[in-house]
């Protein structure tokens, strides 16, 4: 079975135990936090369905940028390709943020890796861990995932660019016991580290990330740090793009976020699609 079916398998949220760790509280994030846009306003619930549903909703309704969504428990946390993304109670962050970026649509098509280098840099903060980076929306701690991302841009378009865009971080934080079906590719943070990790310190880590790198997204000199995180640069890998799966060498990842690779030697440059690897 390869990542990609594996990740498909739905989990039943009701068979973990719900043993939660410290409250997330807008006064404990606030203590931590030294961004003044990003995750200045925020909005915390206990269960919601998704995060990044609720952020929509909020945009929609005109809520500023940086404006911050978190939850204890998500009933339906959605991942990339229209998975699920396991939520258990007080076990993880999950949080999205609005963003309302005055950049052109190529620029917005990076928030996704910045993100990346900006959630990799907060865990590494607050757990001493190096964190790896898988292309294009995965975290990787010891060669399992820890985190994903989910970019979804606004249908409405102004000025020739989506009005916002809501971004979704998922991290696993607490020691958790995985489901038989993730253990093997899912990990915590305190599945790797001995080092007790406060959510709500690292939510504003996250979100004193997220503003110091945003304010550098023309040019996006955080793609050095990107591709020297990548831990597919390199190797052999499986491509899945649309309906076409096919194996490759990795070559680079451009500064506009492609992954570049070499295909019976033909070189190509993917935007999208979904990459495995057998460690
Ligand atoms: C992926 O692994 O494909 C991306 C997972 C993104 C999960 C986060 S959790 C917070 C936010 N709300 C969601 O429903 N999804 C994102």
């Amino acid at each position: 079975m390869n990542v990609r079916e594996r990740q498909d398998i739905r989990v039943g949220y009701e068979e973990m135990p719900a043993v939660s760790s410290e409250p997330l509280t807008e006064e404990d994030i606030k203590k931590w936090q030294k961004a003044r846009t990003i995750g200045a306003v925020m909005e915390i619930h206990d269960t919601i369905d998704s995060t990044n549903n609720r952020a929509k909703e909020l945009a929609k309704q005109g809520v500023p940028h940086g404006f911050l969504v978190a939850a204890n428990r998500q009933t339906s946390g959605r991942g990339r390709l229209g998975r699920s993304f396991f939520s258990p109670e007080g076990m993880g962050v999950y949080i999205s943020y609005v963003l309302r970026l005055p950049v052109p649509v190529e620029k917005m098509l990076l928030v996704t890796p910045l993100a990346a280098v900006a959630v990799a840099r907060a865990i590494e903060e607050t757990a001493d861990e190096q964190v790896k980076i898988k292309w294009v929306n995965d975290l990787f701690l010891h060669d399992k995932k820890v985190c994903g991302i989910l970019c979804e841009a606004s249908p409405e378009i102004c000025d020739g660019r989506p009005s916002y865009l809501v971004l979704g971080i998922g991290v696993n934080v607490a020691p958790v016991t995985f489901p038989p079906e993730l253990k093997d590719i899912a990990t915590s943070i305190g599945n790797e580290c001995k080092k007790p990790v406060s959510r709500n310190r690292l939510i504003a880590e996250i979100s004193n990330q997220l503003e110091g790198l945003l304010s550098r997204l023309e040019p996006a000199d955080f793609m050095g740090e990107y591709r020297l995180r990548s831990n597919v640069i390199g190797r052999r890998v499986r491509v899945l793009s649309g309906s076409v799966s096919f194996e490759a060498l990795v070559r680079d990842i451009d500064d506009e976020g492609r992954l570049v690779v070499e295909k019976d030697r033909e070189v190509l440059r993917l935007s999208s699609g979904e990459i495995s690897i057998r460690w």
